[in-house]
């Protein structure tokens, strides 16, 4: 799977580090093929996020995640675009995530981790999915 899906959180839109976290991205080889700008309908995140209902933090993820305009995008790379994009962001908590990853160098609590990436081939097909049904998969 040479694509994977990106979503750059409220946070980070917030924070003004949209192209601080593109630009990593772009630098380490991967293409920008898709893009959209905006705030997620919740509906469209709890689909998104499905595998974490019931958790206890998932009301409070899709209030983040909806609490403004997000740039949702699929990049692609050679190969395994998924596996690049995941060690660029880091450990889920900013805590334990290596400096020189956009967590660890940029994030310090796990609720605001400023970046989702899609964690398999089989997600990042399901996911561009959920976003980009135009491109196929
Ligand atoms: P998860 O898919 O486990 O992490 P990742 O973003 O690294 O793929 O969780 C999705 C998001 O849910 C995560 O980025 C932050 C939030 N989250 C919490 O707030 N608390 C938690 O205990 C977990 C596991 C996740
Ligand atoms: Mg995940």
């Amino acid at each position: 799977m040479n694509r994977t899906l990106v979503i750059v959180k409220p946070d980070a839109v917030e924070r003004g580090l949209v192209g601080e976290i593109v630009g990593r991205l772009e630098r380490k080889g991967l293409r920008f093929v898709a893009a959209t700008f905006g705030t997620l309908d919740r509906s469209v995140a709890a689909l998104h996020y499905a595998e974490h209902e019931g958790r206890p933090y998932y009301d409070g993820l899709l209030d983040f995640i909806t609490r403004g305009p997000v740039l949702v995008a699929v990049v692609e790379g050679p190969t395994d675009a998924w596996r690049v994009v995941r060690l660029m962001m880091g450990a889920t908590n900013p805590l334990d995530a290596a400096p020189g990853t956009i967590r660890g160098d940029l994030a310090t609590v796990m609720a605001e981790n400023l970046i989702h990436g899609s964690d398999s081939a089989e997600s990042a097909r399901r996911e561009i999915d959920i976003f980009f049904p135009h491109l196929g998969s």
